[in-house]
């Protein structure tokens, strides 16, 4: 959770914008004049991934801030994502639009209590879901995202203890899929913990042909029930790939936009949340607008900086899982 001193130690920017001024175009003259790239999630605006450089799952993010050759990194996405990519980065400049775009599934994990909770399972190595803060980082051996966690965990010999943070959805879905006894942190993500599983079965009725596409972020009884399970770039290819015309998706309503973009002959629709609101939006991904994103481009700020004592070790969990990735061909 990001504290108002904290705001007011990095700076944000009150300005107002002109109604006149054309943002995608202003946003492309900066982009050109301060060599800089913007990285969006496709839990963005629609507006922001269309003016994005790169738009991905976490993985894909990563590993475009590893390589890019831009001097600023413009993050659209929530603070634990362009934390990741300032530790990859620590000599360019990060800003994101909205500094207070936390994460819930990363407020899940207080650092103190998670230390504690390692301590007592001395003999376990740490495998950490990216959407943890720096401090969690630092504290795990490996990091992985809802597109490599099986595939990391499967990189470990069979014996290995492990304990799986801070997501217990995801740890779950990943414990069934390799069959390892994995220790669980007991976190979640409040936009995937909310889809409702009697609506869900209802719209099935009404829609027999569409299949279900869920991110292993949500429950298991939602899992269970799916089609196809998958991070949001896996989500994306296997609606594309697919030939069924019809699809429920239970993972956060930005995705519905490069999903229509890309087949604009099929039908998506949002799976029912379990309460009165329409929509599955992340409230912090949607702190993020095309006016802060020109905001933060035009006065470079607020800038992401990590705490340099955590630097080093957040940045080895982070790099083993980009080469195990890579080894991979992920
Ligand atoms: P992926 O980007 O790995 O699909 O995860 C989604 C998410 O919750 C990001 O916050
Ligand atoms: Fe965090 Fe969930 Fe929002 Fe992703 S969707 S940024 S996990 S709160």
């Amino acid at each position: 959770m990001i504290t108002q001193n904290e705001l007011e130690r990095v700076g944000y920017v009150k300005e107002q914008v002109s109604a006149r001024l054309d943002l995608f175009e202003e946003i492309k003259r900066l982009k050109a004049e301060k060599n800089a790239i913007i990285l969006a999630h496709y839990y963005q605006d629609g507006d922001i991934q269309d003016i994005a450089d790169y738009i991905g799952d976490s993985l894909g993010l990563a590993q475009q801030a590893e390589k890019t050759k831009a001097d600023i990194i413009v993050f659209a996405g929530v603070h634990f994502m362009a934390e990741t990519a300032k530790l990859l980065n620590p000599n360019k400049k990060v800003v994101m639009p909205d500094f207070r775009a936390g994460c819930s599934l990363a407020d899940s994990c207080p650092p103190a209590d998670f230390k504690k909770f390692k301590d007592a399972h001395p003999d376990h190595i740490v495998i950490s879901y990216i959407n943890c803060t720096a401090a969690i980082k630092a504290l795990s051996d490996i990091i992985c995202t809802s597109s490599n966690a099986v595939q990391i965990v499967e990189s470990l010999p069979k014996d290995q203890k492990i304990i799986f943070a801070p997501d217990k959805n995801l740890g779950a879905y990943v414990a069934k899929k390799t069959g390892r006894d994995l220790v669980l942190w007991d976190g979640a993500c409040m936009v995937h913990e909310i889809f409702s599983l009697q609506k869900i079965a209802k719209l099935k009725v009404e829609h027999p042909d569409a299949l279900l596409l869920a991110h292993p972020e949500c429950e298991e009884p939602i899992l269970k029930i799916a089609d196809f399970v998958g991070s949001t770039t896996g989500i994306l290819k296997f609606a594309k790939e697919n030939s069924a015309k019809t699809f429920i998706v239970a993972t956060e309503s930005g995705i519905l936009h490069q999903m229509q973009k890309n087949c604009p002959e099929k039908t998506f629709i949002p799976a029912p949340p379990d309460n009165n609101c329409a929509c599955n939006d992340c409230p912090h991904m949607k702190l993020n607008t095309l006016e802060k994103v020109y905001l933060c481009m035009k006065h470079e700020l607020p800038e992401v900086n990590i705490d340099p004592q955590l630097q080093a070790p957040a940045l080895k969990s982070l790099k083993r899982m980009l080469e195990i990735s890579a080894s991979l061909g992920l």
